[in-house]
């Protein structure tokens, strides 16, 4: 069994793909990678930069690797004070992994996301084959990978396959700096009981998904029968379509007190405004069985109880104070 690779694999998707994976596959089978020095001297972890091509093809033809989960990037909004940087991450990153995979024979998975949509695509059901003039340089590297790939399937037969992810909420790890982190950001702030202020305006509407359904999608799409794919490269996935507004009053079920204030950030709002608000999902539906667990209701209260396990017992202090002192005086 040839081995697999996880690059960027310290980030947000990482931290949980790649438990999932040695979980699914076997624990000695998965190599996770990152820029990092800082990690366990054994064979489960290997420093990779994906923009140093010789890394790449050195270290897949070293560790025998068959499947590579390509995450190594910079987010929108890293990428848009840093666009030289992205584009050398994301571009030759990408390019460097499908030659490595054109050479050596493996399978590849990309991330696309939302982002791959511009101001001038269908913002509500949006499809999947439509409108594809996105304003940032995360978003021209989406689409560009998401060409790349198709390209390197069509010329050279790699299997490259890949999603374009919603807004991922998740606990484990933080977000990389994304323009919807203010999600998970939520979710943290109230579970230590905190104000928040977001930095997008409460009636911004967004695909989001929880970690636990995009880990399932991107496994499930990754062992689809192939004959079954229509598109192989690019599906649109999504879990929900919510706003700040939305979320905050989610929380509020299960922490009355939990005040969010509006801040809005310039920059991470424009990117938000050339996205989509809701994808149609349909195609990775009927095609290879797409079907997200979590909407949510169901997400918050699973987000607020793992929080919950690292900062103590989830309670509200302003309703135990209403409690106590209903206690004391009633
Ligand atoms: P992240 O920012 O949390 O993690 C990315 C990781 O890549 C980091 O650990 C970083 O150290 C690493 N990295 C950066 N430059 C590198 C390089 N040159 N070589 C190797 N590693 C490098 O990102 P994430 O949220 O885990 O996203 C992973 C992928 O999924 C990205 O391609 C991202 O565009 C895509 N995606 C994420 C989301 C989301 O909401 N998280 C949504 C849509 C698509
Ligand atoms: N969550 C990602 C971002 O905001 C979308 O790709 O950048």
């Amino acid at each position: 069994m040839r081995g697999i690779l996880v690059t960027g694999a310290l980030g947000q998707i990482g931290a949980e793909l790649t438990p999932a994976l040695r979980e699914r596959y076997g624990a000695t089978r998965v190599v996770a990678s990152d820029l990092s020095e800082a990690q366990p001297a054994d064979d489960s972890y290997e420093r990779l930069d994906c923009a140093q091509a010789e890394a790449v093809a050195d270290l897949i033809e070293r560790r025998e690797i068959g499947v590579i989960y390509h995450l190594a990037a910079l987010l929108s909004a890293v990428a848009e004070e840093r666009p030289q940087a992205a584009w050398s991450v994301n571009m030759n990153g990408l390019y460097n992994v499908l030659e490595a995979a054109r050479h050596f024979g493996c399978q590849v998975f990309f991330p696309s996301s939302i982002a791959a949509f511009g101001p001038s695509t269908p913002r509500r059901g949006t499809p999947q084959a439509t409108i594809q003039r996105p304003t940032t340089i995360y978003g021209v590297t989406k689409v560009a990978g998401e060409l790349l790939c198709d390209y390197y399937a069509i010329r050279f037969g790699v299997d490259a396959r890949g999603l374009r992810l919603p807004g991922l909420v998740s606990w484990a790890a933080p977000p990389g700096g994304g323009t919807t982190d203010y999600a998970v950001e939520m979710f943290h702030a109230a579970a230590r009981r905190k104000p928040y202020s977001c930095f997008l305006a409460a009636e911004t509407r967004l695909d989001m998904m929880y970690m636990p359904d995009a880990v399932r999608a991107i496994i499930e799409l990754m062992e689809a029968d192939p004959q079954r794919l229509r598109y192989q490269n690019a599906y649109n996935v999504t879990g929900m379509s919510v706003t700040p507004h939305e979320i905050a009053a989610q929380i509020r079920q299960h922490v009355p007190s939990f005040a969010v204030d509006y801040r809005i950030d310039p920059l991470r709002q424009a990117i938000a405004d050339s996205w989509p608000q809701s994808l149609d999902s349909s195609a990775a539906r009927e095609d290879w069985g797409f079907s997200p667990r979590f909407d949510l209701v169901a997400m918050t209260r699973d987000m607020l109880a793992r929080l919950g396990e690292t900062t103590g017992p989830f309670e509200d202090p302003i309703s135990n104070e209403v409690e106590n002192a209903n206690a004391r005086f009633g």
